[in-house]
C-alpha cells in the first residue's frame, strides 16, 4: 500500500501565523506537526509516501524530511497548485499511486490511543474504502457520517449546517485503486472544493465503504484553529513527559518496524544536535 500526506491548504484559521509558514511545519510542541501524521502511516508499515504542498512550501518539507532514506522509506514530492480539496489528491497522486492501494492522512491531523498500530495494519489489504468516524461536540466542521439502528452507514455529508450525527470523519482514509477513478469523477462543491465526502458516498454507493468508530481509547486532534493546535500541544507535552517516551518520533517507528537498523539510526541522530529529540535517539540506540 502507497500513502499520501496532504499538506497543503491555506491554514487561514491560523493566520497570521500561517501566511508565510505551512501550518504543517509548526511545532506541535517538541516537533513539527508533519511528524504526527508521517508517524501513523509508517506505523501502518507504508513505506513508500508521496507528500503534496503548495508549491512555496515544497523546499522545506523537503529539506526537513529529504528522500526518505535516512528512515527506510521512500519518499516522493507533488504540488497543489491552490487548495481545491482533498480528493486532488489522488488526481495529483495518480502516477505515485500506479495499481497499488493508498492510504491518505491529512497533515494536520494527529491521532493517538492503545491498539492503533494493530488497528492500522488491519487496514492495509482494503477491498473498497475503509475510513472511520469520531464522536465530537461541533460534527458540523466535517464531514459527518449517520448511522442506521443496525449500525449501517446512511448517510455521509460535508460539513453540514445540522449535522445527522456527532460523528466527524478524521482525516485517514484507506482506498483499493478505484480512488483515483472515483476521484477524476468529483465535481467541485457549492464551496468550490472537490470534497472527499463525494468519494466516500460513491464508495458507500457502491456497497463498499466500511466506517469504524473511534473508541473513547483513541484520541484524535485537528489542528486547524488556534485552541485546537494548543490542545494538541499540550496533550503531547503531558503524555510525553509522564511516560517519557515520544509520540510521533519517526526514527523510532522506524526502528521498531525495522525499516532501519541500528546503524541507520546513528547517522540519523546527528541531524537533531543537542536538542531532547536528539537526546532521546541517543537513548534508544545505547
Ligand atoms: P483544512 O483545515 O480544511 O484547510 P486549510 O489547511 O486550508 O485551513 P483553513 O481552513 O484554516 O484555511 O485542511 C485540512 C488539511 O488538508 C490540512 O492539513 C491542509 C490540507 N489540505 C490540502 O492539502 N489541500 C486542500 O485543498 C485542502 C482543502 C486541505
Amino acid at each position: 500500500m502507497k500513502g499520501i500526506i496532504l499538506a497543503g491548504g491555506s491554514g487561514s484559521r491560523l493566520y497570521p501565523i500561517t501566511i508565510s509558514v505551512s501550518k504543517q511545519l509548526l511545532p506541535v510542541y517538541d516537533k513539527p506537526m508533519i511528524y504526527y501524521p508521517l508517524s501513523v502511516l509508517m506505523l501502518a508499515g507504508i513505506r513508500e509516501i508521496l507528500f503534496i504542498t503548495t508549491p512555496q512550501d515544497q523546499k522545506a518539507f523537503q529539506k526537513l524530511l529529504g528522500n526518505g532514506a535516512d528512515l527506510g522509506c521512500n519518499f516522493e514530492y507533488a504540488i497543489q497548485d491552490e487548495p481545491k480539496g482533498l480528493a486532488e489528491a489522488f488526481t495529483i497522486g495518480e502516477e505515485f499511486i500506479g495499481k497499488e492501494k493508498v492510504a491518505l492522512i491529512l497533515g494536520d491531523n494527529i491521532f493517538y490511543g492503545n491498539g492503533f498500530g494493530n488497528l492500522l495494519r488491519s487496514k492495509v489489504d482494503v477491498d473498497g474504502a475503509s475510513i472511520f468516524a469520531y464522536p465530537v461536540k461541533d460534527p458540523e466542521r466535517y464531514g459527518v457520517v449517520e448511522f442506521d439502528d443496525n449500525k449501517k452507514v446512511k448517510s455521509i455529508e460535508e460539513k453540514p449546517k445540522v449535522p445527522k450525527s456527532k460523528y466527524a470523519i478524521p482525516g485517514l482514509y484507506f482506498y483499493d485503486n478505484k480512488v483515483v477513478e472515483y476521484a477524476k469523477q468529483v465535481k467541485p462543491s457549492a464551496r468550490g472544493e472537490k470534497e472527499i465526502s463525494t468519494i466516500n458516498q460513491m464508495y458507500m454507493e457502491a456497497g463498499k465503504l466500511e466506517v469504524g468508530v473511534m473508541t473513547r481509547g483513541m484520541s484524535w486532534f485537528d489542528t486547524g484553529t488556534v485552541e485546537s493546535l494548543d490542545d494538541a500541544t499540550e496533550f503531547i507535552r503531558v503524555l510525553q513527559n509522564r511516560q517519557s517516551t515520544l509520540i510521533g518520533c519517526i526514527e523510532e517507528v522506524a526502528l521498531i518496524h525495522k525499516f532501519i537498523g541500528k546503524d541507520k539510526l546513528e547517522s540519523a541522530i546527528d541531524k537533531y544536535e543537542k536538542s531532547k529529540y536528539g537526546d532521546y535517539l541517543r537513548n534508544l540506540l545505547a
